[in-house]
């Protein structure tokens, strides 16, 4: 089975199995666009994060982190420009009265029979008007076969309020993009750390949006998480083109080497100027092939100086730089690699999902890097006392390196099964063997090769296939 062959419906039922991800409220019947990340989900968004901070902040001498908060000041954003123009189109379905993107409905009209002859356009070039008139003009109706209206510019941003009295309560947003945090926290970067041009913050954390789209899992959300980045730099001195192919560089290596994903199912696209943000001069989109098609993975834009000008001009206070070496002040541009972490997890589960014809068995061949379990230890059997006692040993031995499964139920061949279908690349039975002559079985998850190792040479084992598999991961002392 080829990878982007597996549906969308595979990945949610195989999420939802195995712990992955969950609907949220499912016990009040779910609450649209939006999912809970269950046992072994939460261990590899946890490592994703980790990956992600590790290569571009940690391993970096030109980043820093920064953690700012969900609700700032609503200034912010209307500085930001999202008060004003971070809007999607939205019409209305006039007998349901369910809303739906403009844009995305004539998407999937454009799928049906002949219909994609009809967009002269990319759909994301439209203006309003256009997008009015293309629905009119072929009465594009609802997903009900109903008919819509016009289409409207409707606000992303969440709206919340702080204080407790309702008369004095005062609006404000759940943060849209987490970029805003560092702008506004420039000056306290230059002034509190040794950083000089060029150099970026990154930050991972929350963000929010008032998507109506439905069906995508976690792909699109109302709440979701970025990895963002604003690298800093002095326009007279670094050149935005060759930074701008420096981070795509960065990025395709990350994906490609750091995360496992075939490259095969990647590709960069350059926005129109029509479709670009208020606030770039050039953007690229990292997309992947997803069961649904070929989506924005991570955005890479030329934010230019927009953002910390004007943050300035509205706050009033100096977000200028000044050169140390020249005197010079100025405002420095920047460019802003974004990236949902979301996105990335369901990136992973659909390129490390296969089916193993031969054996009957569904294997996530995810990178051991990101697994949530390196190893599973199983006693072969559960009522023989002397082989749980020995592979209770040996598990509590593993977990003080690896994070570790520990499995005694059913047989031994549903056990193996389960821990393919989360990614565990190695497995560890202690059987009858063990007791006579210390060895134990291990089982390899993508070839079901099995091998016996002593138990004392088993981490330096371990060590050395999980160093042959990722050389970037950190692996455990013997
Ligand atoms: N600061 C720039 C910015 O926020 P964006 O392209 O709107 O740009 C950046 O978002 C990344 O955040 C996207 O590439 C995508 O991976 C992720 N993202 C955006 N909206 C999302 C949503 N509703 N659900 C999940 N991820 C989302």
């Amino acid at each position: 089975m080829s990878k982007q062959s597996v549906s969308l419906e595979t990945i949610v039922a195989l999420a939802k199995r195995r712990g992955f991800v969950f609907p949220t409220s499912s016990i009040y019947g779910g609450l649209a666009n939006s999912y809970d990340y269950g046992p072994v989900g939460v261990e590899l968004l946890r490592n994703i994060r980790q990956a992600w901070w590790q290569s571009f902040v940690t391993n970096r001498e030109d980043m820093v982190g920064i953690d700012s908060q969900i609700i700032l000041h609503p200034d912010t954003w209307v500085a930001s420009g999202h008060v004003g123009s971070f809007s999607d189109p939205l019409v209305e379905d006039l007998v349901t009265h369910k809303r739906y993107r403009a844009d995305h409905l004539i998407e999937e009209w454009a799928k049906l029979g002949q219909n994609s002859q009809s967009l002269t356009k990319a759909i994301e070039d439209l203006s309003l008007d256009e997008l009015t008139a293309f629905i009119e003009q072929h009465r594009v109706l609802s997903p009900d076969g109903n008919p819509v209206s016009a289409p409207k510019a409707f606000n992303l941003l969440f709206e919340t309020a702080i204080g407790a009295v309702s008369g004095e309560k005062s609006k404000t947003y759940l943060r849209g993009e987490t970029a805003q945090g560092i702008f506004t926290n420039f000056k306290n970067i230059l002034d509190s750390s040794r950083v000089q041009l060029p150099f970026g913050v990154g930050q991972l954390g929350k963000s929010f949006r008032n998507e109506v789209t439905t069906g995508q899992f976690v792909f699109r959300t109302l709440e979701f998480e970025q990895g963002e980045i604003e690298y800093f730099f002095n326009p007279q001195q670094s050149e935005w083109r060759q930074l701008m192919d420096e981070w795509k560089r960065q990025l395709w290596s990350f994906v490609t080497y750091q995360l496992g994903i075939n490259p095969d199912h990647l590709r960069w696209r350059k926005h129109s100027p029509a479709e670009r943000s208020h606030y770039s001069l050039e953007t690229y989109d990292l997309e992947y092939q997803y069961s649904f098609g070929w989506k924005e993975l991570w955005g890479l834009a030329y934010r230019t100086d927009f953002d910390l000008k004007q943050q300035m001009t509205h706050s009033g206070k100096s977000l200028e730089y000044v050169d140390s070496q020249t005197g010079d002040k100025f405002i420095p541009h920047v460019i802003e690699p974004a990236v949902g972490i979301n996105r990335i997890f369901l990136m992973i589960l659909t390129d490390a999902y296969s089916f193993d014809a031969s054996n009957q068995r569904v294997v996530l061949k995810i990178t051991p890097q990101l697994a949530p379990y390196k190893v599973a230890v199983f006693p072969l059997l559960k009522n023989k006392p002397e082989l749980v006692a020995a592979a209770r040993e040996i598990y509590q031995h593993l977990r003080s390196k690896y994070p570790v499964a520990w499995d005694e139920r059913g047989n031994i061949g549903k056990r193996y099964l389960a821990q393919d279908e989360i990614g565990t690349p190695y497995c560890v039975t202690i059987d009858f063997q063990t007791l006579e002559d210390d060895s134990v079985t291990v089982r390899h998850r993508d070839t079901t090769q099995q091998e016996r190792v002593p138990y004392n040479k088993l981490i330096e084992f371990l060590n050395q296939q999980l160093e042959s598999t990722q050389s970037g991961m950190v692996l455990a002392s013997t």
